[in-house]
C-alpha cells in the first residue's frame, strides 16, 4: 500500500508514519528526513538546502523529486510506502504520480490530519528525538520511560531540530497554507484524499488512521 500522510508541520506525521512502520513493514520516506542527512554529511546538496530548511521555506521541487525518486530506484518499500512531507507542491504531487506509475505502482490514500495551528505550535516547541534511531518525543505529552534513554533503541542522547523555533515554525505554517494545502482539493478531486482527527492522542490518531485506510 502506497499512502500519503499530509497535515501541517507539527501534525504527527512522523509520529503515525513510524507506527504503521512498526505495525505493517512499510517503508517511510520522509524528505524532511533525507534533507536533514544531507546536511549532517555536509554534501553539496545538504549545504545548499541548509539555510532554506532553517527559515522555514521549501526547498526546491527538483530536489525533493529527486530524492524520492531515488529512493523508489532502491525498490525499498515493496510492502508499501509512506510519504511523510511529500508531496507538499502540485508540482511535487504531479511528479509523485508520474513516479509510480513509471514503476508499476499506484497510490492508494492520502491521509490528511487535520490539527489546529494552536496545538501545531505546542506540539512543534516540545519535540526532541533520539540522536541515533529519531524516536519522536514531546516534553508533555511523549516522554521516553527513562529520562535518559530511548524507549526503542537505548540511546542516552536527544536532540531538537534547529528550524523548530518561533520566526520558521510561522514560516512552515504559511508554506503549508500556500503551496501545500492545495493539496487536499487536488487528492479530493481524485476520490483519494481520507481525513482524520490529528487532535486526538497519538494512539487515538493510529486507530483513526489504521480505519481510514480500510477499504
Ligand atoms: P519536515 O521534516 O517534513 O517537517 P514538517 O512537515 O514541518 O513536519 P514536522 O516533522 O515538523 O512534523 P510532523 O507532522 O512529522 O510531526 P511529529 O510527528 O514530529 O520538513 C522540514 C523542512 O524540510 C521543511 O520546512 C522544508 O524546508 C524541507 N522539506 C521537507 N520536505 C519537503 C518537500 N517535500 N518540499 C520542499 N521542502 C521540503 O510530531 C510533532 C510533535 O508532536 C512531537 O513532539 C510528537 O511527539 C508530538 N505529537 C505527535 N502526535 C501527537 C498527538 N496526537 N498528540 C500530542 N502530541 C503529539
Amino acid at each position: 500500500m502506497n499512502i500519503i500522510l499530509l497535515g501541517p508541520p507539527g501534525a504527527g506525521k512522523g509520529t503515525q508514519a513510524r507506527l504503521l512502520v512498526e505495525k505493517h513493514g512499510f517503508v517511510q520516506l520522509s524528505t524532511g528526513d533525507m534533507l536533514r542527512a544531507a546536511r549532517t554529511s555536509g554534501t553539496e546538496m545538504g549545504k545548499q538546502v541548509a539555510a532554506v530548511m532553517d527559515r522555514g521555506d521549501l526547498v526546491t521541487d527538483e530536489i525533493v523529486i529527486g530524492l524520492i525518486a531515488e529512493q523508489l530506484d532502491t525498490g525499498a518499500g515493496a510492502k508499501g510506502v509512506i510519504f511523510d512531507g511529500f508531496p507538499r507542491t502540485l508540482a511535487q504531487a504531479d511528479a509523485l504520480s508520474e513516479l509510480l506509475t513509471g514503476r508499476g505502482a499506484r497510490l492508494d490514500a492520502v491521509v490528511e490530519m487535520r490539527v489546529d495551528d494552536e496545538a501545531v505550535i505546542r506540539r512543534i516547541s516540545g519535540r526532541f528525538t533520539c540522536d541515533r534511531c529519531g524516536e519522536v518525543y514531546h516534553d508533555d505529552t511523549k516522554r521516553p520511560a527513562d529520562p535518559e534513554a530511548c524507549d526503542k533503541c537505548g540511546e542516552n542522547k536527544f536532540k531538537r531540530r534547529a528550524d523548530d523555533n518561533a520566526d520558521s515554525v510561522r514560516t512552515r505554517l504559511l508554506a503549508y497554507y500556500r503551496e501545500t494545502s492545495p493539496l487536499i482539493g487536488y487528492y479530493y478531486a481524485k476520490g483519494q484524499l481520507r481525513s482524520v482527527d490529528g487532535m486526538g492522542e497519538i494512539d487515538a490518531v493510529h486507530t483513526a488512521i489504521e480505519s481510514a485506510l480500510r477499504p
